[in-house]
């Protein structure tokens, strides 16, 4: 008779009881522990006396696991991405250990696998859903098909200071984009647990992107009121779509560390938000309680971890949970609170049917991965996510016939790595596409391209924590020529028609530990810029970063603005169709472009004030207006907004207003339009923004053609939590209504709830 835990005919709960029933406190704790199992192979031929002593511990763990995996003390090992290796390690715990319980395979697909989508920042900027999720579905077939059950994504912290160095991994300043962004890509990673997904891990649970300075992993103090109106509904929305785990945040959040914040995890996220998935900490998230000084020991940091709702620990080397067992013997731990995280670990194990089927296919692999249509996805979504900044006297697209010879200008036009921005490891560098390859690619044979890297980007002061992990990853050298490199370019840049300068921050210049000080562009970009503006020839600003840069000389002196972010496998091809007016930009911004770093943290969700009219002015030396404001991004087309309207002026509490507006595409071409529609709470309980997003729709719109789009507000757009009365409350007040394509729309309307 088959163990009822293997029986596939019984209800998950019933399975998951009789495993459990059948564990030892060993075996139990050992599902609680992930390992680090090498960053996708990269760490192969690395000499690990050459890196600081902290990352030699990442090279290190692997040589741990397998004897953790043997001894059934391991539930979970992440950033295995080689495929024969997930099956030897799932042999070792499926056929190697007493209960067979298999291994999940966790990993950081970020932006793609093999094939690299735009940095999620980009995503957001597409301001199209289902884009996402189509490119995250992609990116689940290939990590599944080397072994990966398990991504931890989608990162949907809210950022609103631009030098914190993770805003890339993002979803910008808005909660209300940021919660659709959010469900999007759970959709799109776990969708209904399929064969080709894997489960979704949004992080970083919670308040992660507002640390003081920007300054990375320092602690957060919020309100509560902002941590429940900003910071959570991107994850009130992922777990509407039902991700299937959440990871806890490193910082202090006002003052408790999120990894052991018991009202955090167990009250808010699990009571409140009813999260009903497993929850692991961030990488040494665990013991660094004790670094934190909160913990006074390991096995402190563990008990007190497990107890406050972390499921499962992701350690380096030595896990804190490796202590439960004498916790649970000390009475420390209750062993029903150890029951409770196994519990949630093996339902999640369970409903992606790794009992059932633990191997990966490694014939299949190759074909997975090298499947066109997946850079294809990856070439359209580059597409849809760029933002064309500004277009002075319709500079472009371009017409390739009007051009002999074009200079591309930047040392990030011509790399293959830089365009697949940060958090990639399996990727192709030789397959990806840079601007440069791009230009040349859809020019073949009519215009002649030259290429100079001009002024260096100067390397980071500390090397990025993954540098010497990617072997790929481009510095400028050392002895590099600075002033013969700018008077290279410059020179070409004149003798040509036209000027494609390509300007930004290396992609190890962002990220995780990658904050920064200022949001100047890094080096002599500036200068050169300047200098090849002053040569007479049309130039064409292509930005390459995935945080908004101090563009203030470039908005006055330079005609045409774009930016592509870092826009993947497929980037190159993408920069040139939007370049060249294949097709008509439609990304907009999901953050407030500052002028410069003293602005930040700005967005455009503030409240009124005392002074309301004095809004421009709040600083004496510079205008306190954002340079582009959110929502803003210009198209190739021109449309119209008519007619807006709602359904009725009065509504009760309960009741919702529906919204109506009829857009035209006033142009002779094909568009994509982003509609969007804000609101403002005249009067109430306490104060709320000038405007907040409450509803958008990218529609595609023919020449000369009108749609009727549609909105609907209730009680979940108009609620807010109340820091007066500690609740959420829907108050009976007037509300303004705009739509239009940016946060600046005019069109507006009124309605009022009693
Ligand atoms: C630390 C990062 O904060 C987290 O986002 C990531 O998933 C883990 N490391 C694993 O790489």
């Amino acid at each position: 008779m088959t163990t009822p835990y293997r029986n596939t005919a019984l209800p998950v709960a019933e399975r998951v009881d009789d495993l459990l029933s059948q564990m030892t406190l060993e075996e139990k704790v050992g599902q609680l522990i992930q390992y680090f199992g090498g960053l996708g192979g990269l760490f192969d031929d690395i000499d690990v006396s050459a890196l600081p002593p902290e990352h030699q511990a990442y090279v290190l763990q692997p040589k741990m696991v397998e004897a953790a995996v043997a001894a059934g003390m391991a539930g979970s090992v992440l950033s295995v991405s080689n495929p024969s290796k997930a099956n030897e390690l799932q042999r070792m715990a499926v056929d190697g250990t007493r209960l067979g319980i298999p291994l999940l395979l966790g990993s950081d697909v970020i932006h793609g696998f093999r094939t690299i989508f735009p940095v999620p920042i980009a995503q957001a900027a597409s301001w199209d859903p289902s884009m996402i999720e189509a490119g995250d579905a992609v990116a689940a077939r290939e990590a599944r098909a080397v072994g990966i059950h398990w991504t931890f994504a989608p990162m949907i912290d809210i950022s609103r200071d631009a030098r914190w160095g993770r805003i890339v991994e993002g979803v910008g300043e808005d909660p209300y984009l940021g919660a659709a962004v959010a469900a999007a890509h759970v959709r799109g990673f776990q969708g209904a647990f399929g064969p080709e997904r894997i489960l979704a891990g949004p992080k970083h649970f919670a308040g992660y992107g507002a640390p003081r300075g920007g300054r990375d992993y320092e602690e957060v103090e919020l309100s509560e009121s902002e941590l429940r109106n900003v910071y959570l509904p991107p994850f009130q929305a992922a777990i509407d779509a039902g991700a299937a785990n959440v990871m806890a945040a490193y910082m202090e959040l006002n003052g408790v560390p999120a990894s052991a914040n018991t009202w955090l995890l167990d009250d808010v996220l699990r009571g409140e938000m009813g999260f009903d998935g497993f929850v692991v900490s961030d990488a040494s998230g665990v013991k660094n309680l004790e670094k934190q000084h909160f913990a006074a020991t390991a096995a402190d940091a563990g008990a007190r971890a497990v107890a406050a709702g972390i499921d499962m620990e992701m350690c380096m080397l030595e896990p804190a949970f490796g202590e439960l067992t004498e916790s649970v013997a000390r009475g420390t731990v209750d062993e029903s609170t150890i029951d409770s995280a196994v519990r949630r670990v093996l339902t999640a194990k369970f409903r992606l049917g790794l009992f059932e089927n633990p191997f990966v296919d490694e014939s299949a692999v190759g074909s997975v991965l090298d499947a066109p249509e997946h850079r294809e996805s990856a070439r359209i979504a580059a597409e849809r996510s760029i933002v064309l900044l500004k277009n002075e006297g319709a500079a472009l697209p371009l017409d390739a016939s009007t051009f002999g010879s074009i200079a591309v200008i930047g040392q990030l036009a011509g790399s293959k790595r830089e365009v697949l921005g940060p958090w990639v490891f399996a990727h192709d560098t030789e397959e990806s596409v840079s601007i440069v390859d791009g230009l040349r690619a859809r020019l073949e044979g009519t215009v002649s391209i030259e290429f100079a890297p001009g002024a260096g980007i100067p390397s980071r002061i500390y090397p990025s924590m993954f540098d010497g992990q990617d072997p790929t990853v481009e510095n400028t050298p050392a002895d590099y020529d600075d002033d013969a490199e700018i008077a290279r370019a410059v020179a070409l840049a004149a003798a040509a028609d036209l000027a494609i300068v390509v300007v930004g921050e290396r992609q190890n210049q962002i990220g995780e530990k990658s904050s920064r000080s200022t949001l100047d562009l890094p080096g002599r970009q500036l200068e050169q810029l300047q200098k090849i503006a002053a040569t007479g020839t049309s130039v064409v600003l292509v930005v390459m970063s995935g945080r908004p840069l101090d563009l203030r000389w470039a908005d006055e002196n330079v005609p045409a603005i774009v930016q592509v972010w870092y826009p993947g496998t497929r980037g190159g091809d993408a920069v040139a169709s939007v370049l060249f007016g294949d097709v008509s930009p439609a990304g907009r911004l999901p953050f407030t472009w500052p002028r410069h770093v003293g602005h930040v943290p700005m967005v455009y969700s503030h409240m009124r004030t005392f002074d309301p009219d004095g809004r421009d002015q709040r600083y004496w030396d510079e205008p306190s207006t954002p340079l582009y404001p959110f929502g803003h991004g210009l198209s190739y087309a021109a449309f119209a907004y008519d007619n807006l309207r709602v359904d009725r002026e009065r509504v009760a509490a309960d009741e919702s207003v529906t919204v109506t507006v009829d857009v035209t595409n006033t142009s002779d071409r094909t568009a994509d339009e982003v509609v969007q529609l804000y609101i403002h709470q005249r009067h109430g309980t306490a104060v709320r923004p000038v405007r907040e997003l409450k509803g958008f729709e990218r529609v595609a719109m023919g020449a000369g053609e009108t749609r009727t789009v549609t909105f609907t507000l209730g009680e979940a757009e108009l609620r807010y939590w109340n820091a007066a009365s500690r609740d959420w409350v829907q108050d009976a007040s007037a509300f303004d209504v705009w739509v239009g394509g940016d946060s600046t729309a005019s069109l507006s309307t009124t309605f009022s709830v009693e």
